[in-house]
């Protein structure tokens, strides 16, 4: 499916802020993803031709930044920080943990599709480490009791 005229007006007045159309490139695939979840082969092709760049130098950038999902999420994407303080503050009982509450690995998504679970470079929140984000919020001092409390929040949401 080509780009949806609204996803065409939502580029168009991110390129009024830049003088190539290329310097667009992120914002362009995040209203891609903001619009479908995910950004497909396809949608990198007509994004490529939208921008006049080619499928290739999209697809880099889409590949070298980590927050664009190349693949279908979950509703809920985990970002769990992947980076020196969190490793150093446990890390690996947080990931643990949340492998096996969600019976995933990194790169999966839950049978119920509700939770995808990534990994990221520091959150910014390293005097709080561990520390791991859900879409655009953050939760730091993570134990593994907090993360059930956080999941089941989640699940009750839903
Ligand atoms: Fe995890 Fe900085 S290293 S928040």
């Amino acid at each position: 499916m080509m780009l949806t005229e609204e996803e065409k007006e939502d580029i168009e007045v991110e390129l009024q802020r830049y003088k190539f159309k290329r310097a667009a490139c992120i914002e362009a695939l995040r209203i891609v993803q903001q619009h479908r979840g995910w950004v497909s082969d396809q949608n990198i092709k007509d994004t490529a031709e939208f921008l006049e760049m080619t499928p290739d130098e999209v697809d880099s950038v889409a590949t070298f930044y980590n927050l664009i999902y190349k693949k279908p999420v979950g509703k809920h994407v985990i970002l769990i920080c992947n980076s020196i303080s969190c490793w150093v503050t446990g890390y690996d009982l947080i990931y643990e943990h949340l492998k096996a509450r969600l019976g995933i690995d990194l790169g999966e998504t839950s049978s119920d599709g509700l939770f995808t679970l990534l990994p990221v470079a520091c959150l910014g929140a390293c005097d709080h480490a561990p520390a791991m984000m859900i879409d655009k919020e953050l939760y730091v001092d993570l134990n593994p009791q907090k993360i059930d409390e956080i999941l089941k929040e989640y699940r009750e949401r839903t």
